[in-house]
């Protein structure tokens, strides 16, 4: 059954917290500096508003810790807020579900919106206490999930008060949601998905899920020297995921039986440390030397995987192809960031990791997961 939306409740007169995800970058002098994440929850809170609902707002803006740190403040977004909507009120909480929120939610009239102080103010949050749940769902008469970004964290916010309220999704859940059921579903061909990270282990659904539909698979970061060793590489000290060599070769076979064309780095760049700053060099994939590890793809593995992403109509990614976080070892994942630029057809980037390394090339843009599949979408347009 397909899952609820806004549309599919009624809203007049009810008190609806929304669940956004409002964690946009500050300036020094504490102004919204992008507020695509605003805009992309308009459609949702425009449509609340619009249908006489009162609009309560709540969201994390970055990790203060369960501590009340006003680096981290929500008032800023609220006046971002309300310079996108000039003609309704805007009330900033200054706490999350204390005197002010209680206040500010008794105080206000259909068609106005409550913004909440940061929920991660509140330690209650991330650990999905369940008084603190409560205490959100009691400020409100229906939940919203809105929070792309955030979706897939188990937090009060997001997860914990749709046990005491009932809850839909909101409109920019469907949105990126469609877009990755068709990316999924129906992709346009070449479908070239990417993988990388540390264990082949952590993502064998998804490989598994890909291989009966893409065209291409390409493998990179540490998983890909589990896949050496099930090739009968030596492979140093680098990343092994020991339990999971036999899985690497069933789906090595899996992908030739379908006719995918599963590939692996043709050269790899290693060190003798794990260190920002250890010597590397190039190595071809079966002459990593003992007492070094792989700690990125090398220059043909680029320049071959460059090709492939650039020729492509549907591209997904999930995880980075080396150790992004130090420079000299950051060249892969940002040659597959600039491919993804480059490419055409529709990109899909996400998950854990290679959101941020994405943003190397370009900008501090940062997107998350969804508990389905954790990828979300960029438009590489905006990038
Ligand atoms: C993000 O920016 O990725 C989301 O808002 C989630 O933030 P988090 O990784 O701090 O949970």
């Amino acid at each position: 059954m397909a899952k609820k939306t806004v549309e599919d409740i009624q809203v007049a007169g009810k008190r609806v917290l929304c669940r956004v995800d409002f964690n946009v970058p500050l300036t020094e002098d504490m102004k919204v500096a992008d507020d695509k994440r605003i805009v992309a929850a308009m459609p949702t809170i425009k449509y609340l508003l619009d249908h006489d609902a009162k609009v309560i707002l709540c969201s994390h803006l970055g990790r203060p810790k369960g501590k009340v740190d006003m680096k981290y403040t929500l008032a800023p977004v609220a006046a971002r807020l309300q310079e996108l909507l000039p003609e309704v009120r805007v009330q900033f909480a200054s706490d999350t579900v204390g005197e002010s929120a209680q206040k500010c939610v008794a105080d206000m009239k259909d068609g106005e919106i409550v913004l909440l102080e940061n929920t991660r103010f509140q330690k209650e949050e991330e650990a999905n206490d369940p008084e603190f749940s409560k205490k959100l769902a009691n400020l409100a008469d229906i939940f919203v999930s809105d929070a792309f970004g955030t979706v897939h964290r188990a937090h009060a916010s997001t997860a914990g008060v749709a046990e005491y309220l009932p809850a839909v999704a909101g409109f920019l859940i469907g949105k990126e949601l469609g877009i990755m059921g068709e990316a999924l579903n129906n992709p346009q061909r070449p479908f070239v998905a990417i993988l990388g990270g540390a264990k082949v282990s952590d993502k064998i659904g998804v490989i598994k899920n890909l291989l009966e539909k893409c065209d291409t698979l390409l493998i990179g970061g540490g998983m890909a020297y589990t896949f050496y060793k099930a090739m009968g590489y030596e492979i140093g000290n680098s990343l092994l995921d020991e339990n999971s060599i036999d899985l690497a070769k069933e789906l090595m076979a899996d992908a030739k039986a379908r006719g995918v064309n599963l590939m692996l780095p043709v050269d790899t760049v290693v060190a003798p440390e794990f260190n920002a700053d250890a010597e590397y060099k190039t190595v071809p994939a079966n002459a990593i030397p003992a007492g070094w590890m792989g700690m990125d793809i090398g220059e043909e593995t680029r320049a071959k995987y460059a090709e492939v992403i650039k020729a492509a109509k549907t591209v997904i990614w999930n995880g980075p192809m080396g150790v992004f976080e130090f420079p000299n070892f950051a060249k892969g994942t940002s040659a597959v960031a600039e491919a993804c630029a480059e490419c055409e057809g529709t990109t899909i980037i996400g998950g854990g990791d290679s959101p941020p390394a994405a943003a190397l090339p370009w900008s501090s843009w940062r997107a998350r997961c969804c508990p389905v599949w954790p990828f979300s979408m960029i438009n590489k347009k905006e990038v």
